[in-house]
């Protein structure tokens, strides 16, 4: 593929990028070609500015200056600023569940335009948090798990508790014996924050542990926190058929793109939309069209099959169709040009958070109590713009995919019971004992402008699949895979054919051909889902998620949210791949910790938790070394070759 022509193995967005161009509408991909190399210092993590007597840079190869006017060497600078990225990845899922315990409180109080539907994950929840549940009200039991989350944010000693939650055992000594276990969210986080000010913490072995807490804030805090939550108000997801690409926005209708991170506001615009489609009638069009994109769109996805129009990279050519009524955001991945491309067209970008606003856009504001009222408001400012359209830059799509999504654990236990009601992880387990399949690996993150996209994605998928490995999907990745047949029937070709036969046999029994090629389950936060279904197989086989052979791989990501999911991996024993530089080469020490094995007494992740980070450009190399890993990690089990 020529990288400099191309921008995307979806076809249709490279036909919107040409159109940008020839327009004059500048996106993140032409912004990406004015600088073609990023700069140099900040791609090695060599670039300091964290106090008014830099910024500071250590020079390359030895040359030029190796200290920062404080005296930080090369090690310190790098971890320090590989903890202020985490500290931001781990910050953004961590509001996220604390937005989601209020909501959940609220809920529970009867203040608020939510109800809760997860009521058998609800039980499952309290139970696990010790809250005695007999003859307690749904709200009650709502409340005191809301209260449970919000001491996450609070409590000053002892362990957070969904890390007691959904952790094992082995692994909470181990992080308690390095030191490394989080007490509270915010607590952790404002540490973090101190510790990388000027003239804090300058051990760089301490600064890289400061990561692995953030990962554990991230994993249990944001992750856990904030699936378990959602799917108590808005129902576990279960298996939903929807479609991807551009052609799920239809020109007849009034189309709504929910963009963003945090269901609470998506779920109410889809469900306005359908109780206003009336008046979208008397505005001329065929009724309303929700359409996702990132991991609003997963979510909504997830629980109502909403199709999905755009990963990350390409948001802001969605509006280049010229058929977009409006884009509602809500916090993460929006990128800021969303609006100075909408004003080419008739499209309207609405903020929905008072600290999530763009200049020039139009904003809602958004909270629990008031969430109907502002869903409306927006479904009708939507159908107010129906008439505006200019329909000389429309450009529409016919091509859609069809595939599969809603693989919640739930869903894939209630899958799996259809062959084994009495131990529902049997055939899975019998699968990867005989070989049929090598492992399991989850294909997660972004995609990222800088990237051929969907590329890295879909060759780590493909080279995986046919080599017999279970693959899952999250955020954009999932989209990737969906859009070039990974999520539906076709895909299966793609499969090894041990695998295909599993995946047959696992589908047939719940009524369909096959499970499809590779599963969805959910968005970034619902990593939480493939954690914990490694939890339950590791536990199920009285082994630690270690010692699984199972991999992450996140081959196009863009943000540091995903950094610090990887690291939450890498604190459970799991082997993580990012295709993209995680900026830490300018320090030996820190790229050994991070990606070499045991190598001596010094710190490393390899030997301290038995998997470690994998930097691969290449996307075919980089499934060659996760196979490799997948068969030692087997050996190690004694598992069939
Ligand atoms: Fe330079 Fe030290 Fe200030 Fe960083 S903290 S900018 S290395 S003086
Ligand atoms: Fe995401």
């Amino acid at each position: 593929h020529n990288h400099t022509q191309r921008i995307s193995l979806d076809h249709d967005f490279e036909v919107l990028y040409e159109k940008a161009c020839e327009a004059g509408i500048e996106t993140a991909f032409s912004r990406a070609k004015q600088t073609p190399v990023p700069c140099p210092f900040g791609s090695a993590g060599v670039c300091c500015r964290h106090c008014l007597e830099g910024p500071c840079r250590i020079g390359f190869n030895g040359k030029g200056p190796q200290e920062g006017i404080c005296g930080a060497n090369g090690d310190t600078i790098v971890a320090r600023n590989l903890l202020t990225m985490m500290i931001e990845g781990a910050a953004g899922h961590a509001e996220h569940g604390r937005e989601t315990a209020l909501a959940l409180l609220e809920a529970s109080e009867g203040n608020s335009d939510y109800q809760i539907k997860g009521v058998e994950k609800l039980y499952q929840v309290a139970a696990g948090l010790g809250i005695e549940t007999n003859g307690k009200a749904v709200e009650d039991i709502g409340k005191q798990v809301a209260l449970k989350a919000l001491e996450d944010f609070q409590k000053q000693a002892g362990a957070m508790n969904w890390l007691t939650l959904h952790a094992q055992q082995q692994s909470i000594d181990k992080w308690d014996e390095l030191g490394i276990t989080p007490v509270n969210v915010h607590l952790e986080i404002s540490k973090a924050v101190t510790r990388t000010s000027m003239g804090c913490d300058a051990d760089p072995v301490n600064l890289l542990l400061g990561c692995l807490t953030m990962g554990l804030v991230d994993g249990f805090g944001g992750l856990h926190l904030s699936s378990d939550l959602q799917d108590i108000l808005f129902g576990v997801p279960k298996l939903v058929k929807s479609n991807f690409r551009l052609g799920v926005i239809k020109k007849e209708m009034v189309n709504i793109a929910v963009h963003g991170h945090v269901p609470l506001l998506s779920e109410k615009i889809v469900e306005w939309s359908r109780k206003l489609s009336e008046e979208a009638k008397a505005a001329g069009a065929a009724g309303i069209n929700v359409v996702g994109i990132c991991c609003s769109g997963n979510e909504v996805l997830m629980r109502h099959g909403i199709p999905a129009a755009s990963s990350f990279s390409s948001q802001e050519l969605v509006i280049v169709t010229g058929m977009l009524e409006a884009m509602v955001v809500d916090v993460q991945c929006i990128m800021p040009g969303i609006q100075k491309v909408a004003e080419c067209y008739h499209t309207e970008i609405i903020t929905t958070l008072p600290y999530v606003n763009i200049a020039g856009s139009t904003h809602v504001d958004f909270h629990t109590d008031k969430a109907d009222k502002a869903a409306q408001d927006i479904v009708r400012k939507a159908i107010a713009n129906f008439p505006k359209r200019e329909h000389q830059k429309i450009t529409s799509f016919t091509g859609t995919v069809e595939a599969y999504a809603g693989f919640s654990n739930e869903q894939i236990i209630e899958a799996l019971s259809a062959l084994n009601k009495e131990d529902p992880l049997k055939p899975l387990l019998d699968a990867i004992a005989s070989g049929a399949i090598r492992g399991v690996a989850a294909i997660v993150g972004c995609t990222n402008v800088r990237e051929f996209q969907d590329w890295g994605n879909v060759t780590v998928a493909k080279e995986l699949l046919k080599n017999n490995v279970l693959v899952v999907a999250t955020g954009c990745s999932a989209h990737s895979l969906a859009k070039h047949n990974l999520m539906n029937m076709q895909g299966l070709e793609y499969c090894g054919e041990s695998l295909r036969g599993v995946l047959k046999a696992i589908g047939q029994a719940v009524g369909l051909e096959s499970l499809p090629p590779t599963l969805h389950m959910g968005s970034c936060v619902d990593n939480s889902r493939p954690a914990d279904l490694l939890t339950a197989v590791a536990n199920r086989l009285g082994v630690e998620v270690k010692d699984l052979p199972a991999v992450g791989s996140c081959p196009e990501t863009h943000s540091p949210k995903a950094l610090v999911i990887g690291t939450y991996f890498l604190a459970n024993g799991v082997d993580v791949h990012v295709g993209v530089n995680p900026q830490v080469s300018g320090s030996q020490f820190v790229t050994d910790v991070l990606c070499n094995g045991a190598k001596d007494d010094g710190l490393n992740l390899e030997k301290l938790f038995g998997g470690k980070l994998i930097y691969e450009k290449d996307p075919v190399k980089a499934a060659a070394i996760l196979l490799r890993r997948i068969e030692e990690k087997r050996l190690a089990l004694g598992l069939s070759s």
